[in-house]
């Protein structure tokens, strides 16, 4: 159990607890909101009622972005096996958080209902309740008896807005360093270890790069970025909500980005890789390192998609000047609040992000649940042993949260714009990290 005894060694949660304390503290209170515009869903949930199953046969549609796994077809089938009054048609959506989230805004926006149950990325929950989009959810989960203890706090806290919760916890995710146990026999403990150990073993056992991961201009962008800031001390915003990101600290962990991205251990093109680009290089065998999400243990330890199964392990992922550092991840299921059918969307979010469904999605999909008791699951444990390893389960609950806020959108759209210059070389990181500084500023004080 090299991968366990890594996970542990070198505390990934201790190392995660400190980084950009200021967007933990605001999970529950959303800086920069705009003027309170209570959306008329919070009162529109049905009222409880005894029976809670439609009688009629309905067709509901559940939209989730690209799975490269079974976990969400499996679900589906198992739902609709044992809800013989309710079918759900699975509407697969692009891969990519930021184009699935354009997508939505676009359908909701003008009203549709074609869409009932949709999985939303753990940043858009305040955005979407809001505008208006999602069906507050305290009801169903009061009537329902669902103890919220059960699931990850900063999952939870993700979904609460106004006092209300917009939807249900589905998977969490942190950032993660995966690395071939064929080629090297420890993980490095530092960014500059990486940048070392990557230049060093690249080549060998047929790879072509020494470390992949994800740099195009888009919300995994950001993922990475905060990792590198967090790492080097730096924050985005401080405890309060202020926006703190010009310090030394940061302009060195956007500096450390630009350098690996520069590099000559990492694909020419690095700057078009989003997940499935970073997957599908690190399991044809082309890479040393990745840094991806948990979802990589599952999917490249499938001998049917992957040449490098039972060949790597996993570990936090390095070190900067102060600590290592991942980026919380995740998604959760929410209701559309102009949908026709809101008990039967209710029931399949119920079954998906609860025990049986999360226990599909561990299974066949390789995800980290938000439903704690899964951790203590001999079957689930047995096929991501990781999930059994404490030091692994409290660095995921420990990662760095991106700042909860309805103006998420625009904050993470500097960033991607600002460090995606400076990565081209067309600023500098100091200068990336100024304008970073003036813009963020200036959105929250419009949305104050
Ligand atoms: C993963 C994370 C999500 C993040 C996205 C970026 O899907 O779960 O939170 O925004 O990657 O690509």
């Amino acid at each position: 159990m090299a991968l366990l005894k890594r996970c542990v060694a070198v505390g990934l949660s201790a190392a995660m607890l400190v980084s950009l304390a200021g967007c933990g503290g605001q999970a529950q209170q959303p800086t920069g909101a705009p003027t309170a515009k209570e959306t008329p869903a919070a009162t529109e949930v049905p009222a409880a009622q005894d029976d809670t199953k439609p009688a009629e046969k309905v067709t509901i549609v559940f939209a989730r972005g690209m799975d490269s796994t079974k976990a969400s077809n499996n679900i589906v089938e198992a739902f609709n096996a044992s809800n013989p009054n309710i079918q759900v048609k699975f509407q697969e959506m692009p891969s990519d958080s930021g184009q699935q989230h354009d997508q939505y805004v676009t359908a909701f926006s003008a009203g549709g209902s074609e869409y009932d149950v949709f999985d939303a990325d753990v940043i858009w929950p305040a955005e979407f309740a809001q505008a208006g989009y999602a069906l507050a959810l305290d009801s169903y989960i009061q009537r329902d008896g669902i103890n919220m203890a059960d699931y990850m706090e900063g999952q939870v806290s993700a979904l609460k807005f106004k006092g209300k919760m917009w939807g249900m916890p589905k998977f969490t995710d942190g950032g993660l360093l995966f690395y071939r146990t064929d080629i090297v026999d420890k993980a490095p403990g530092t960014w500059d270890e990486l940048m070392e150990m990557a230049k060093a073993n690249k080549g060998k056992e047929g790879t072509e790069f020494g470390f992949v991961f994800q740099a195009k201009q888009y919300e995994g962008l950001v993922c990475n970025a905060m990792e590198y800031i967090a790492a080097y001390g730096g924050q985005v915003v401080d405890g309060d909500g202020n926006v703190t990101i010009d310090s030394p600290e940061t302009i060195k962990g956007v500096q450390k980005y630009i350098d690996i991205v520069k590099s000559d251990f990492v694909p020419n093109n690095v700057t078009t890789f989003t997940e499935p680009e970073s997957h599908t290089a690190f399991m044809e065998g082309k890479s040393v390192f990745i840094r991806n999400w948990p979802y990589q243990w599952n999917l490249g330890n499938d001998p049917e998609n992957s040449k490098i199964a039972g060949k790597f392990a996993i570990a936090p992922l390095p070190k900067g000047d102060a600590r290592s550092a991942a980026t919380l991840g995740g998604w959760v299921s929410m209701i559309n609040k102009n949908s026709k059918n809101p008990d039967a969307a209710w029931e399949l979010l119920k079954f998906m992000n609860g025990a049986e469904g999360q226990k599909i999605s561990a299974m066949d999909g390789g995800l980290s649940p938000t439903y704690l008791p899964l951790y203590n699951d001999a079957d689930v444990i047995a096929k991501n042993p990781h999930f059994g390893d404490k030091g692994f389960v409290d660095g995921l609950k420990a990662a760095v949260p991106r700042p909860v806020s309805p103006i998420y959108p625009k904050l993470s759209e500097v960033m991607q714009i600002e460090i995606s210059k400076a990565l081209a070389g067309e600023q500098t990181a100091e200068q990336a990290v100024k304008n970073m500084d003036a813009q963020m500023k200036a959105a929250v004080a419009d949305a104050q």
